[in-house]
Formats: C-alpha cells, sequence, structure tokens
C-alpha cells in the first residue's frame, strides 16, 4: 500500500498522478462522519452504530473507511468472512469485528487468532467452539464460572429464512452456551424487508423480542436494525444498529420517497468516480467507434477515450446508453461498446483532455448518480458500488487533505 498525505493545493493533478492513472474513486470522509452522525440522531442515547464494511465497505475501502470511523468513535465493525476480519486486523484495526454469515467450524482456528466475532446459527458449530475454547484453556475448564474469554454472537432467523437459529430455539442454545462456557456477545436477527414491508418487519421485530428480550437484563446486547431499520425506526433503540448502505449516503431503493428522506435528513453519498480522457479526436463521417463498430460517427462528432471498462466495475450494459458529466454538468453520452478497460464518450465541444469527467457523480439525480445508475440497471445501488474493482485507485478527502490507497 502506498500512501501520501497532501494539501489541496494542485490537487486533481497530483490525484491523477498517484493514482498513476487518469481515473479514481474519490471519497470524502467528512461526508461519511456526517452521514454517521445523522444515522445516530435517529437511534436512542445508548444505542450504538455497528459498522457493515463487508464487501470492501461497499467499494468504498474498508480499512480506510475504517481506521476513520475509528477516528470519529465507532468501535463495532461488521464484515461478511474471516479474510475480510483479517485485513482490518492486520491494516491495525483491534476494534470489535463479527463476522457475518452462519460461522463454519472449519473458520474456528482463525476467528480465535484474529479474535473475530462469528455469527452463530448451529449446533455443530457451537459444539466445536465450545471444545477449541476448552482445549485452549484447559486449566480453566474446571472453575466455577468458567467462560472462554473469546463471544460469539447467536443469530435468529425470523423470517429471513437464510441464516440462524428458529426462534424456539433460542433457550436451549442459550443453556448450552451457559453450560459450555461460551460468552454470548449479542443476539441478533436480520430483516427481510424493512424498507417495504412494514407489517413483515413488525412481525420479525416481535418474533426477535418475544425470545430474546429476557437475555437483555442479563447484559446481552440486542440488534435488528439494518439502514432500512434505522431509517424507518424498526430497533433503532436496541443495543445496536448496523447500518451499511446508508453511511455510504447511498439509500436502499432508488424511490422519490427514498431520496426525499435522504435529502430531509441530509445524507450525501460519500463517493464520486473520477477521470479524465487519454485522447480526444474529431470524426469523419461514417467512422466506427469500439468493438462491433456499433455506433457510426457523423460528420465532426468530437469523441474522447477515457480509460475505465467493464473490469473496473463500469457495467458493459451501459454501452451506448452511460452518460458520463463533465465538471460543470455537461452530459456526454457513452457510444460504442463498454470494453474492459476503456470507454468512448461523445463530448459537446472540444474539451481539452485535460479536463475532469464524473463517470459517478456524488448525488442522487444525475443520470451518472449511482441511484440513477442503479435504476437503468435494473438493480440496486449495493450492486453498483460493489462492483467497483479493487484495481481502482481510492482517494480520500478529509478536513482539507487528501490521502490516496492503493490495494
Ligand atoms: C446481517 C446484516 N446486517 C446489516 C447489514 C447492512 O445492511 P444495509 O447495507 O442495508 O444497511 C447487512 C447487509 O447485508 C447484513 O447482512
Amino acid at each position: 500500500m502506498d500512501q501520501l498525505k497532501k494539501g489541496f493545493g494542485r490537487v486533481e493533478e497530483n490525484e491523477y498522478q498517484i493514482a498513476r492513472r487518469r481515473t479514481y474513486l474519490k471519497i470524502d470522509l467528512d461526508i461519511l462522519s456526517r452521514n454517521v452522525s445523522i444515522l445516530n440522531s435517529l437511534c436512542s442515547s445508548n444505542t450504538e452504530i455497528l459498522a457493515v464494511v463487508k464487501g470492501n465497505a461497499y467499494g468504498h475501502g474498508s480499512v480506510e473507511i475504517a481506521k476513520h470511523l475509528v477516528d470519529i468513535g465507532v468501535k463495532h465493525f461488521a464484515v461478511a468472512s474471516p479474510g475480510e476480519g483479517i485485513d482490518l486486523r492486520k491494516a491495525g484495526i483491534d476494534s470489535y469485528i463479527q463476522i457475518f454469515g452462519n460461522a463454519c467450524e472449519e473458520e474456528i482456528p482463525d476467528l480465535i487468532e484474529y479474535d473475530l466475532v462469528p455469527t452463530v446459527g448451529s449446533v455443530e458449530f457451537l459444539r466445536e467452539w465450545a471444545l477449541y475454547s476448552q482445549n485452549l484453556c484447559p486449566e480453566y475448564l474446571f472453575e466455577e464460572n468458567y467462560e472462554f474469554h473469546r463471544p460469539v454472537v447467536i443469530k435468529v432467523d425470523t423470517g429471513m429464512s437464510r441464516n440462524g437459529f428458529q426462534p424456539e430455539q433460542l433457550d436451549d442454545v442459550v443453556s448450552y452456551c451457559d453450560e459450555n462456557g461460551v460468552r454470548i456477545h449479542s443476539i441478533m436477527t436480520h430483516f427481510a424487508a424493512a424498507w417495504d414491508d412494514q407489517a413483515f418487519t413488525t412481525l420479525q421485530l416481535e418474533s426477535f423480542l418475544n425470545v430474546a428480550a429476557k437475555y437483555r437484563s442479563r447484559g446481552i446486547k440486542l440488534h435488528a436494525a439494518n439502514s432500512a431499520g434505522t431509517l424507518l425506526g424498526y430497533g433503532n433503540d436496541l443495543d445496536f444498529v448496523r447500518p451499511g448502505i446508508a453511511m455510504y449516503g447511498l439509500p436502499p431503493d432508488t424511490t422519490a420517497f427514498a431520496i426525499d428522506m435522504y435529502n430531509r435528513l441530509g445524507l450525501r453519498p460519500i463517493l464520486s468516480w473520477m477521470a479524465k480522457p487519454n485522447l480526444v479526436k474529431t470524426m469523419s463521417e461514417g467512422r466506427t467507434v469500439g468493438y462491433d463498430n456499433t455506433h457510426r460517427c457523423e460528420e465532426g462528432e468530437i469523441i474522447a477515450t477515457i480509460s475505465v471498462g467493464y473490469a473496473d466495475g463500469y457495467n458493459r450494459l451501459l454501452s451506448g446508453k452511460g452518460i458520463i458529466t463533465t465538471e460543470n454538468g455537461a452530459e456526454c453520452p457513452v457510444i460504442g461498446r463498454v470494453s474492459m478497460d476503456a470507454i468512448s464518450v461523445r463530448l459537446p465541444y472540444h474539451e481539452d483532455k485535460c479536463s475532469n469527467f464524473y463517470i459517478f457523480k456524488n448525488d442522487f439525480t444525475s443520470p451518472n448518480s449511482v441511484v440513477e445508475l442503479a435504476k437503468q440497471l435494473h438493480t440496486i445501488t449495493y450492486d453498483v458500488v460493489t462492483s467497483l474493482a479493487a484495481r481502482l485507485a481510492r482517494v480520500y478527502a478529509v478536513k482539507g487533505s487528501i490521502y490516496l490507497t492503493r490495494t
């Protein structure tokens, strides 16, 4: 990893130089701080954020996002696999890190070595975990109140039908943990449709609290809310909320209702994707552009080549359909096929090839905003940002300075 702190003078030039490529992702950590404080303000005063930074922090770069969140006081993190957790540990994050999904027995040595908290949904895992921990610490085994110091999270499946124990199993699971010295950090559930289905979410929360609430008095924490739950008030009075997409300033869906809410609350996207062309040329009539000759030029069309392609996460379905914008908002259509490493765009006038373009704009309404792209691609915002490739340099802006990481 190559890191360089810079002031804002001649910033764009430096960013491209450091990125070693005429494109980079710009991530505004000050907006991230504001998004987190807005989410906090929607919760009860004792509710803490368990920040979801899986999928490389939804494409934003998990290490730098987590480091910044630590700086602003976030103490709990979640990722999807032990490998993602180990990446954070190796980068020096020593906070609580939970691994989502049903924990598997073969993950136990890594979970213990790197102090990662498993999410448990099977008796088989619990049995192995108890045996492993007892083997690790046999001298304490017969002490009264022995409890293995590495905790677990017990997941209750209240309707998602993917991970976790069934609600009616919870009492037996907790008793098993008590009898085998397994410490329970928290009990959680996950909403299937918190944004769209009020009745179902209410049932999920009720079914969770019916079986789990009584354990709160023992100091076991409870959590249920993802971004949608946090925004709409399901479970935002429990011990943690687990926002992912909303921290990054993106809505769970692309409806006007979601955009209105984000504007009202002040949540904003933290990511823009910048690029500048590596060639601009004026075309003669009849010249074709790109693979398969799908675009035929008119006389005088001004075409810029930008080194961004589907290997970067610019979806190939945007061939002949995508739009990128100049710094002053002029729209430039993507013409011809999106290649692996390049797109061609038509410019409205002869831009100097050093101008900056937005591949993704950090608002909700531009045709190249993540929200509009998700609509165009018939998908969700999560899909658009988690597709951003590791090879893209990520440049972080915070309090008037920038720094860059290459992964
Ligand atoms: C268990 C769990 N909690 C929270 C989240 C965060 O969801 P969102 O990004 O919608 O806030 C996820 C993401 O899928 C998840 O799997």
